[in-house]
């Protein structure tokens, strides 16, 4: 889901830059000058939330902040998001930073979440404002939000000609773009510029010898050592014997050790040299990272013809063996 979830966040993106231009227009009650920031009022508003407070026609203390914060904070969202998509998926407007600036990719994410999770808690709090003034107060603001008319002794919101005209570009704007998007994934704010790897041409051997057993696993997947001693040792690779003469094996090794996960600024490479921390692992399957990914997918492994062993990865990550392991890639095969 994880392209639906750029899709959203982009679009929510847009919204975001028309309510801040719709901030500096001249529209009564919504622009910025109209809000209320003096902390004095703010302070008086809030200690006397359930009891009887001053009337505010456009936002009033609390809600302005509130507005501010949640443009801010939905703001920074979306950009740590997209950062987090190009540093960790190497998708996207940022994906050339994956390569650059991979080590970032746990902080952004973190930021990301940081910011995400206070957006919520700061809406929560705006809706429960509206509420305690609709049941304390009994005040008509959801109404108004809509149709502009205040309750209390004032003005109508009235909207000139050009102000409809961009409201209506704003809405409309943003339903092309997220048509757009969900309609052609390939768009520079989306891309996938993970590149395929063709490996039979790379290595013909590694590619021959190492994918007669099982999935062709990508050198990212293990670090150096891990891949010195599986190829040290062929003739007794997991109870199977896999040995190869001298100078295929050292062929392979080579290519292995110059691919491997210390080589790679794939997430995955740089997340399983992290986790690897007994230095002797040599199977993947057996990394806190594999397992923590799949711990709720045993049930699916051993019950599904398809699948059957853990080490099939290609009957769920589809284009593993061209050396792509992105979140989209991800295909569960079904059991009929
Ligand atoms: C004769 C069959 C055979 C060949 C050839 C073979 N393997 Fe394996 N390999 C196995 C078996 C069996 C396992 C245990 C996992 C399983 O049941 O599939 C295994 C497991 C592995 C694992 C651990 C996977 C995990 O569970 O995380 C790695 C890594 C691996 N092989 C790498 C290689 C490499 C590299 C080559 C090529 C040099 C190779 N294998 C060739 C049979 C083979
Ligand atoms: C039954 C299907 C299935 C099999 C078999 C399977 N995986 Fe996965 N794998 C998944 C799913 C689903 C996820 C996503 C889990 C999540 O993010 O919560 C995943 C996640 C991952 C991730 C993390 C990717 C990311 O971007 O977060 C890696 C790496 C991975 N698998 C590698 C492997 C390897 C290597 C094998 C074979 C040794 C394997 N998987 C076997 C289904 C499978």
């Amino acid at each position: 889901m994880l392209e639906y979830h750029a899709i959203i966040g982009l679009s929510i993106g847009v919204l975001l830059l028309f309510r801040i231009i719709w901030g500096f227009m001249d529209i009564r009650y919504s622009k910025f000058k109209d809000f209320t920031f003096s902390f004095y009022e703010l302070k008086e508003y809030m200690l006397n939330i359930f009891g009887e407070k001053k009337e505010y026609i456009s936002h009033n203390p609390a809600s302005s902040w509130a507005v501010v914060f949640i443009i801010v904070l939905a703001l920074l969202a979306v950009i740590t998001g997209m950062l987090t998509y190009g540093t960790k998926e190497g998708m996207g407007i940022f994906s050339s930073l994956n390569n650059t600036m991979f080590k970032k990719m746990e902080l952004f994410e973190e930021m990301h979440e940081f910011f995400a999770n206070s957006l919520l808690v700061v809406i929560g709090a705006h809706i429960a404002g509206v509420v305690i003034d609709k049941i304390v107060h009994k005040t008509k603001t959801i109404e108004s939000m809509i149709d502009g008319k205040k309750d209390i002794d004032s003005e109508d919101l009235k909207l000139t000609l050009i102000q409809n005209v961009f409201a209506f570009i704003w809405i409309a704007s943003t339903i092309i773009f997220l048509v757009y998007l969900l309609s052609n994934k390939q768009n520079i704010l989306l891309a996938d510029n993970n590149q395929r790897v063709d490996y039979q041409k790379e290595h013909p051997l590694f590619y021959d010898e190492c994918k007669s057993c099982h999935t062709l696993y990508p050198p990212y997947l293990l670090p150096k050592n891990s891949w010195e001693i599986i190829m040290s040792d062929l003739e007794n690779h997991f109870g199977d014997d896999a040995s190869l003469d001298k100078e295929d094996a050292l062929s392979i090794k080579d290519y292995l050790l110059k691919h491997s996960a210390e080589n790679s600024t794939k997430e995955s490479a740089y997340t399983i040299v992290k986790s690897i921390k007994d230095a002797d692992t040599i199977e993947i399957t057996k990394t806190s990272y594999w397992k923590k990914r799949h711990t709720e997918l045993q049930d699916e492994i051993s019950t599904n013809p398809k699948v059957l062993k853990a080490s099939n990865c290609k009957a769920c990550h589809v284009n593993i063996e061209q050396g792509l392991l992105n979140d989209k890639d991800i295909k569960i095969p079904s059991k009929g």
